[in-house]
């Protein structure tokens, strides 16, 4: 690491008296995060009255991202997210963590995943079944309707009611939506008994109650499963130690609220982008035909399906959908030459280090060849934590790409997608995953689009 001395210091400009910089981080988040380089490689923010610093040099996030134990986790995103997830392993305390990471890897393995895949793939398919030729739709709810059933479908593979998964799917709405409107609230106005706040948490204890009630259900049968649910409580770590029924819980709701929103957003982020950029939209068309010859994807394919594997990782880029994380330090540190006490508020955002310029040739390009093997350069990988780093790196990232290929796989080898006119980009304010808000799609079968569409050059680092 550099002496902390060589980084530089600053304060974004603009904070409002109460809120600081809420209304500016509402209404362009990425854009915001995005424009702090400018003012230093540490920045200050204020988040409503808290006061935050906010690293935008890679080396200096990545300082703080290795060294969980002086930068845990805690500050307003995560003492929010702890009404939902509980002490699961997002939200738990570095004091907790190596030992709830060792028992949740097991349901992470290659193996475990390759199971998973065909659960995915049976729940996107089932979606993208439903589909009828012309179909228009609002790309956001659908790809969350999706990810969410796909998401319980590799975690329950027991069939629930549809009135039930309807229910599920409409609070995690709620609480996921509420997260972020719960973190910029003042404590006093979180207690107030307002229809919203009610509506937060009745839907919220809804969760609660049906997770439990699923668990229980589940130990209860003596069906042999081979899901993640399954692979959690089979879990054991070389002592023989166990997860908890509490932590089991706590899980089971991290994986929910951690998996389902963020694959959403970056599918409708692929879809925007492809949109604005024709020729990589042919490319990709070409690859999956290639690849699959109009069959369904399987785990196999995923190696062959690069160019997909680069257009979700540039995507995940410009528009990382999980934007906005904090730590608290639990003793008194130096960062990039400040004093932190005790009790400070650090913020880790993806964007705030996603373009920087040493790291990227023109970095604002939507240019997926960027991460070609032979083009990526050790600053570019340094700069890219759309999944965080260290310790506390995101243990579904291969769960999602996953997810994500097969699913855009799936939907473009059956449909020609095109957006409608009228999209609104800007982000949905106060979402906790940041995604558009209006993009719908329309689908018409592929066979018309094989006959109109012609073969496309290939996709070059000149391809936007
Ligand atoms: C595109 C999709 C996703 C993105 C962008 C994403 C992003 C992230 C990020 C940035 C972190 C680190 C947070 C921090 O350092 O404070 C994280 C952690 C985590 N994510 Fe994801 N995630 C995605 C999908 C998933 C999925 C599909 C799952 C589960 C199936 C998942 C489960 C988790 C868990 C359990 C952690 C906590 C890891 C730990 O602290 O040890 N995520 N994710």
């Amino acid at each position: 690491m550099t002496e902390q001395t060589a980084f530089s210091a600053g304060a974004a400009p603009g904070a409002l008296p109460v809120v600081g910089h809420a209304l500016q981080m509402m209404r362009h988040p990425v854009n915001f995060m995005t424009s702090l380089s400018a003012h230093g490689d540490l920045v200050e923010i204020r988040i409503g009255p808290t006061r935050a610093y906010v690293p935008t040099h890679p080396d200096l996030l990545r300082h703080v991202l290795t060294n969980d134990r002086i930068f845990d986790k805690g500050g307003v995103f995560y003492d929010r997210a702890r009404d939902i997830a509980g002490n699961g392993l997002v939200t738990c305390p570095f004091a907790d963590h190596r030992r709830q990471r060792r028992l949740m890897q097991s349901a992470f393995t290659r193996p475990q995943l390759k199971l998973y895949a065909e659960a995915m793939q049976a729940e996107i398919e089932s979606t993208a079944s439903r589909w009828r030729d012309g179909v228009v739709f609002d790309a956001f709810p659908e790809m969350y309707g999706m990810a969410l059933r796909t998401v319980g479908r590799t975690l329950y593979s027991t069939p629930v009611s549809p009135e039930l998964a309807a229910k599920v799917e409409r609070s995690f709405d709620v609480v996921l939506n509420g997260l972020f409107r719960q973190m910029f609230l003042p404590a006093s106005i979180r207690r107030l008994p307002l229809p919203s706040q009610r509506r937060y948490r009745s839907n919220l204890d809804f969760l609660h109650q049906t997770t439990q009630r699923l668990i229980e259900d589940y130990r209860g049968s003596d069906v042999e499963h081979d899901d993640l649910l399954a692979a959690l409580i089979a879990s054991r770590d070389d002592d023989g130690g166990r997860l908890g029924d509490t932590e089991i819980h706590d899980q089971v709701i991290t994986v929910m609220a951690a998996g389902t929103e963020t694959v959403a957003g970056t599918l409708t982020w692929v879809f925007y982008l492809l949109s604005q950029h024709p020729r990589i939209e042919a490319a990709l068309y070409e690859e999956i035909d290639a690849v699959l010859g109009g069959r369904a994807p399987r785990w196999d394919d995923l190696p062959s399906l690069s160019l997909t594997d680069r257009i979700i990782s540039e995507t995940l880029r410009l528009h990382p959908p999980a934007w906005l994380f904090t730590r608290l330090t639990t003793s008194p540190t130096e960062l990039a030459g400040r004093r932190l006490p005790a009790g400070a508020t650090v913020v880790f955002s993806p964007a705030a280090v996603a373009q920087y310029e040493e790291a990227f040739d023109d970095p604002k390009a939507f240019d997926p060849d960027r991460w070609l093997p032979e083009r990526i350069a050790p600053a570019a990988r340094n700069a890219y934590v759309p999944f965080g780093t260290g310790a506390r790196k995101c243990i579904g990232d291969l769960y999602a790409r996953t997810e994500a290929t097969l699913g855009l796989a799936t939907i473009l080898g059956r449909w020609r997608v095109t957006c409608e006119p009228g999209m609104d980009v800007r982000p949905v304010p106060l979402a906790t995953v940041y995604h558009p808000r209006r993009l719908r799609l329309r689908l018409n079968a592929r066979t018309a689009h094989r006959m109109t569409c012609a073969v496309p050059a290939p996709v070059g680092g000149d391809a936007r």
